[in-house]
């Protein structure tokens, strides 16, 4: 059985795995991502492969990166979450680690995931939405990654959904991830403390005080706990999400849409106003079949997952 390494760069963590072809992970390994240093990304890289090369009999190692890749799945031309322009990560990553390197975007990688081992198993059309640091989207199309004529298809992140709106790490204003991604949550919940509202007292009390301790799992946490503010941002994002995998459903017609990325761990509290935002928008609701929003199978692996079956092939 041939083991490849999947590696999943975003913009707090990077994660890596042996993965075998039937999609299990064999050895994981995580480290923090030093998003705002190009080259100390790729020494973190290095090292975490060669951990896992010293143990493994890997063949070949598959990037998802949190960023523009060009077609050829050589060069991250731009990451508006992460310190990469211009990077050739291929070939800098081969003459450090010794061993083929495939690079894909991260949201594309975990999309091939859940379609190739994952909640999309079933389906030959699938749009996956990432919520973590950005939102990320990947395409199956008729069974293949849709990857556009220059390879950064579906960045939907970097949707305008708001004229005029907040300012983005893409440059743009008003982007769907400005609204939608778990720094935007966390963004609101902290501003809300900040400002002294008493609605936000539960979770602040829970930060231990200090708004800047305010973080997704941390309001996932106070949402389990039946605090109704942290509830209500999940909702509020949930609806933005909801909308907006709407307006992607009019383009795309997908048969399922898959939900993953760090932020998709809040469950019901998450998927539940999404699909109801989701059906109040539709365009043609009533009058077509409603697709499903499942949630990620394979979790926040879905991208090292991917990226290792995208090596192999
Ligand atoms: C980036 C995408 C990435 C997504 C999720 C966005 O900001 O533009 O390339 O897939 O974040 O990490
Ligand atoms: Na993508
Ligand atoms: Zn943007």
């Amino acid at each position: 059985m041939t083991l490849a390494c999947g590696v999943d760069v975003g913009g707090t963590k990077i994660l890596g795995g042996v993965v075998d072809e039937d999609g299990s992970i064999v050895e994981e390994l995580r480290v923090e991502s030093p998003a705002t240093d190009a080259e100390a990304i790729e020494k973190a890289i290095e090292h975490l492969v060669t951990e896992l090369k010293s143990r493994h009999e890997i063949a070949a190692v598959g990037v998802g990166a949190a960023g523009y890749i060009d077609k050829a799945r050589s060069t991250v031309r731009f990451a508006p979450n992460i310190a990469w322009r211009d990077v050739s990560l291929k070939a800098d990553l081969e003459a450090l680690v010794d061993l083929p390197v495939v690079v894909e975007n991260d949201a594309n990688a975990a999309a091939w995931g859940e379609f190739t081992f994952g909640a999309g198993h079933d389906v030959d059309d699938l749009l996956l939405v990432t919520v973590g640091t950005g939102i990320g989207g990947g395409i199956v199309h008729d069974g293949e990654l849709l990857r556009g004529a220059f390879g950064i298809g579906a960045e939907i992140g970097h949707m305008r959904v708001v004229p005029d709106g907040i300012l983005c790490g893409c440059g743009n204003r008003g982007c769907f991830e400005q609204y939608a991604s778990g720094s935007a949550l966390v963004r609101d919940a902290r501003a809300a403390a900040r400002a002294g509202s008493l609605l936000a007292q539960g979770l602040l009390d829970l930060a231990g005080g200090d708004p800047d301790q305010i973080t997704g799992p941390l309001i996932t946490e106070a949402a389990r706990a039946g605090d109704p503010f942290a509830t209500e941002q999940l909702a509020g994002l949930g609806r933005w999400l909801g909308e907006g995998i709407a307006s992607l459903t009019a383009v795309l017609d997908p048969a399922v849409v898959v939900l993953g990325g760090g932020v998709s761990e809040a469950g019901d509290l998450l998927i539940t106003p999404v699909r109801a935002a989701f059906q109040s928008q539709l365009t043609g609701r009533g009058h077509r079949p409603v697709l499903e929003i499942r949630k990620a199978r394979l979790g926040n692996r879905a991208g090292l997952i991917g990226a290792a079956d995208l090596a192999r092939r």
